[in-house]
C-alpha cells in the first residue's frame, strides 16, 4: 500500500501562526494553488486586510520545518452579517492523504465558535469540505464580487441557524483603527 510507504513524520506541532511564518507559508500556498492564485476572486476580500491572528495555524514537523498552514479572514455580509472567510489551508505535498488537513479544519473550526463565529464560508473543493459540514445551498442567496465557480461557493452554520435569512454581497470586514 502507497501509505505504508509514507514516512512517519513524527509528532507535529500545532501552533497559533508567528509573523516569521509568513514566507514559508506563502511558499508552499503557491506550490498548491498556483501564482493565478492571487487573482482569484477571495483575494480581493483579503487585500490590504490582515487574517485573524487567533484564527490562523501553522503544523510543524520535529525539525521545526513548516508544514501545514491554515488561515482565516473577518468578513461582512451585505454589511450586516459577521462570517469568517476560510482559507487557504494547505498541507506539504509529502505530508498529504494522511489526516492532517483534516485535524488542521476541526482545530480551525472548533477555535472560530469557541471565539464566538457563527458562519463560515469558504470557496474550496466540494469534495473535500462536504465532510465538515459545508454545504452549497446555506450560499445560494450571497454573492462575491467577482466570478466564483458556484459549485465550489460553500458555507457551514457553526451556530444551527446562522445563515437563514441571510443574503447579499460579501465584502471585507471593517478595520477598526487602533486608537491613539
Ligand atoms: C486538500 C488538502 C488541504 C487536504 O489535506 P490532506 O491532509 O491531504 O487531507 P486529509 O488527509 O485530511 O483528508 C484526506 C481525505 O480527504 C480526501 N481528499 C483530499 N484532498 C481532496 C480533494 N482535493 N478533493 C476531494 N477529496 C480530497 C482524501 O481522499 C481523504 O479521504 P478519506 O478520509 O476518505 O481517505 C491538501 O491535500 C492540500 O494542501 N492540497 C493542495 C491544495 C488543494 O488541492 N486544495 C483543494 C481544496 S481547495
Amino acid at each position: 500500500m502507497a501509505r505504508d510507504l509514507v514516512k512517519d513524520p513524527g509528532k507535529l506541532r500545532l501552533l497559533k501562526e508567528r509573523p516569521r511564518d509568513d514566507e514559508a507559508i506563502e511558499e508552499m500556498t503557491a506550490a498548491a494553488f498556483g501564482p493565478d492564485r492571487v487573482h482569484k476572486t477571495v483575494y480581493r476580500l483579503r487585500e490590504d486586510l490582515p487574517p485573524l491572528k487567533d484564527l490562523c495555524f501553522v503544523c510543524l514537523d520535529s525539525k521545526n520545518r513548516l508544514v501545514a498552514s491554515i488561515r482565516n479572514w473577518p468578513i461582512l455580509i451585505n454589511e450586516k452579517w459577521p462570517a469568517v472567510m476560510l482559507g487557504p489551508l494547505s498541507i506539504s505535498p509529502e505530508l498529504r492523504g494522511l489526516g492532517y488537513g483534516k485535524a488542521l479544519m476541526w482545530h480551525s473550526m472548533a477555535q472560530s465558535r469557541m471565539q464566538g463565529h457563527s458562519r463560515i464560508i469558504l470557496v474550496g473543493d466540494p469534495e473535500y469540505y462536504n465532510q465538515f459540514g459545508f454545504r452549497r445551498d446555506l450560499c445560494l442567496n450571497l454573492q462575491l464580487p467577482g466570478w466564483v465557480e458556484e459549485r465550489r461557493f460553500l458555507a457551514l452554520e457553526l451556530v444551527a441557524g446562522s445563515m437563514i435569512g441571510v443574503h447579499g454581497m460579501i465584502g471585507k470586514a471593517k478595520v477598526r483603527k487602533k486608537r491613539r
